[in-house]
């Protein structure tokens, strides 16, 4: 068999890693791929413009996507409308990671439990919002809609401080909104699951370590199983937030088809949603597809 993985990261390195030595046998290409991947199949340095064309003339029997930005780009309905079997979700379904404004909407329209938000792209209603001690508490954190790489977001303590970055964040947002959200105190961590429309696979989770000297980061390393998930606490986050998201995408015609990651806060009040993902995690990736019993390839 003849597999392309698409990306360039650790994680695109996990994923071929893990193809690879649960089925030797594989033809793989990773495009464009890293040092590390050059150790396991061909690295393939063309932009995603051309890789269809690729899968073509290669006869690729099927395409992995590893990262955001080629999803909300639409490669995996480019891939389906030429026929070519591909992995990840649509654009329309990869939106519940490329716009905060419609995973917030969505979530508040299912009940699934999540930080309160004003999504505005008014500075007017920002600086109010953020003035007022009875609409919202500090820290504030803020967000940009689109994809930021999980660097966007800025916790802030002092009031206006945040009234002056929420305006610099929706002037800089060029007419997009912005989340202004509460913040939520706990144990962060990341949820996966394989998802086709409203079938979810057996949940499995991680932690990364995404602060340097107070700043986000995409996230430095990772461990899994964390010892905080509990079989209990797995049943709660797979009937509260997994399977309601996925029905709810289902239900809307834009099913989900993919790695649907739930980034999570283990809050006094149980579990809260910080943000989902339509994909693998890195570093996350790096610690748990070493631990995936069942057969990758076949899995996807
Ligand atoms: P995001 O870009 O939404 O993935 O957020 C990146 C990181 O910011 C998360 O992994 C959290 O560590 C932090 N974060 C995001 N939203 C919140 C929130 N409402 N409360 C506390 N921390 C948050
Ligand atoms: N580790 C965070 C992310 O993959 O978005």
């Amino acid at each position: 068999m003849r597999v392309l993985v698409v990306g360039n990261g650790a994680r695109e390195h996990a994923i071929a890693w893990k193809l690879k030595t649960q089925n030797p046998g594989l033809v793989l290409f990773i495009a464009p791929g890293n040092a590390g991947t050059e150790q396991i199949g061909e690295n393939v340095p063309i932009p995603q413009t051309d890789l269809a064309r690729f899968a073509r003339d290669n006869r690729v029997d099927f395409t992995i996507v590893g990262p955001e930005d080629a999803l909300a780009a639409g490669i995996v309905d480019q891939f389906s409308a030429s026929g070519y079997p591909i992995f990840g979700p649509t654009a329309q379904a990869a939106r519940i990671e490329k716009s905060k404004g419609f995973a917030k909407r969505l979530m508040r329209k299912h009940n699934i439990p999540t930080a309160t938000a004003l999504i505005t792209r008014s500075p007017t209603a920002a600086l109010d919002y953020i003035g007022s001690p009875l609409k919202c508490s500090m820290p504030i954190v803020l967000k940009p809609d689109g994809l930021t790489g999980g660097k966007g977001v800025q916790i802030i303590e002092d009031r206006q401080v945040a009234q002056a970055a929420a305006a610099a964040m929706i002037e800089s947002s060029k007419g997009r909104e912005i989340l202004i959200e509460e913040c939520l105190r706990g144990t962060e961590v990341s949820v996966f699951a394989f998802v086709h429309g409203q079938q979810v696979s057996q949940l499995f989770a991680a932690c990364d370590y995404k602060q340097l000297n107070g700043k986000m980061t995409g996230g430095m390393g990772a461990y899994s199983p964390p010892s905080i998930w509990t079989s209990q606490l797995a049943q709660d986050v797979r009937e509260k937030i997994m399977e309601p998201v996925a029905r709810a995408l289902a239900a809307q015609r834009t099913p989900f088809v993919g790695v649907l990651y739930a980034g999570l806060m283990l809050t006094n009040e149980g579990p809260k949603v910080l943000e989902f993902n339509a994909r693998f995690g890195d570093p996350e990736a790096q610690v748990m597809l070493p631990r995936l019993k069942s057969d990758l390839l076949r899995t996807m």
